[in-house]
């Protein structure tokens, strides 16, 4: 029998540390598998900017680098999943944080006929995830916000060549950083476990450059 497109595409969630590198590695795997990226960082910054409700709520919590509520995410997940067009995967980033998460989110992709396929925890040690994110910066330009690392010159010429500007995230400082990485420690990581209980965490290693974690990562999805 002939599996529909909706059977075909694929549901991932990307898992790991703030700074370990999902937003980078994201859009090249969402091109090629033809997924629909939902970063919910992203876009609750761009609620804030905006100065919608749910930014106006928001606002504090990434402020202090803390969790967002599980109510409004689980809003702003079910608002976004309405996007999502049948023939087209998933590619999660920043989502679920914490258990109920978890749960939630079966719930949701249950509801529109999805299931999870793999969660893909990138690993990193602390050293290199705090370098990273005392690097990082945002090129805001025209279109969607990229990251970028202060060191990384080529990076910083594609922005500048897009008429873009460099700016530095608020929760990037370093009291935010630390409490984020607590908060991550605490709520977020249990996830490992769940999802291995469940047998969908697929360990990958995110050392390196981009290129080759995103390598590691079309790896793993050619064995899955
Ligand atoms: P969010 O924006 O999701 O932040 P995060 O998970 O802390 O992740 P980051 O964006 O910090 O890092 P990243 O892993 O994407 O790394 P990046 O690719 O940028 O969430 C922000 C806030 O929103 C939360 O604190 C919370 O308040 C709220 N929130 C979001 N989701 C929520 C939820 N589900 N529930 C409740 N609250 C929620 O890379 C980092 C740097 O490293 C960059 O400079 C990049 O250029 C560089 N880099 C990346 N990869 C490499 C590499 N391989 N080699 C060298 N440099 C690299």
């Amino acid at each position: 029998m002939r599996a529909s497109p909706a059977q075909q595409a694929i549901h991932l969630v990307l898992l790991g540390p703030p700074g370990c590198g999902k937003s980078t590695i994201a859009p090249p795997l969402a091109g090629r598998h033809h997924l629909l990226i939902i970063a919910t960082g992203q876009q609750l910054r761009a609620e804030v900017e905006r100065g919608t409700a749910l930014g106006r709520a928001a606002a504090p919590y990434l402020e202090g680098g803390e969790l967002v509520p599980d109510d409004l995410i689980n809003q702003l997940m079910r608002d976004q999943l309405g996007a999502l067009a049948p023939s087209q995967g998933l590619l999660l980033d920043g989502y679920p944080r914490t258990v109920w998460q978890a749960r939630a989110l079966d719930e949701l992709l249950a509801d529109v006929g999805r299931a999870l396929d793999a969660v893909i925890d990138l690993e990193l040690a602390p050293e290199e995830t705090l370098r990273r994110l005392s690097g990082r910066r945002i090129c805001e330009h025209a279109g969607e916000p990229f990251p970028l690392h202060i060191d990384d010159h080529e990076a910083v010429a594609r922005c500048h060549a897009l008429g873009g500007s460099i700016v530095q995230r608020d929760d990037d400082q370093p009291e935010v950083v630390r409490q984020r990485l607590e908060v991550y420690h605490h709520e977020t990581e249990p996830l490992i476990a769940f999802y291995r209980e469940r047998g969908l965490l697929r360990p990958v290693d995110a050392s390196g450059s981009p290129a080759e974690v995103t390598r590691r990562v079309e790896n793993m999805l050619s064995y899955r």
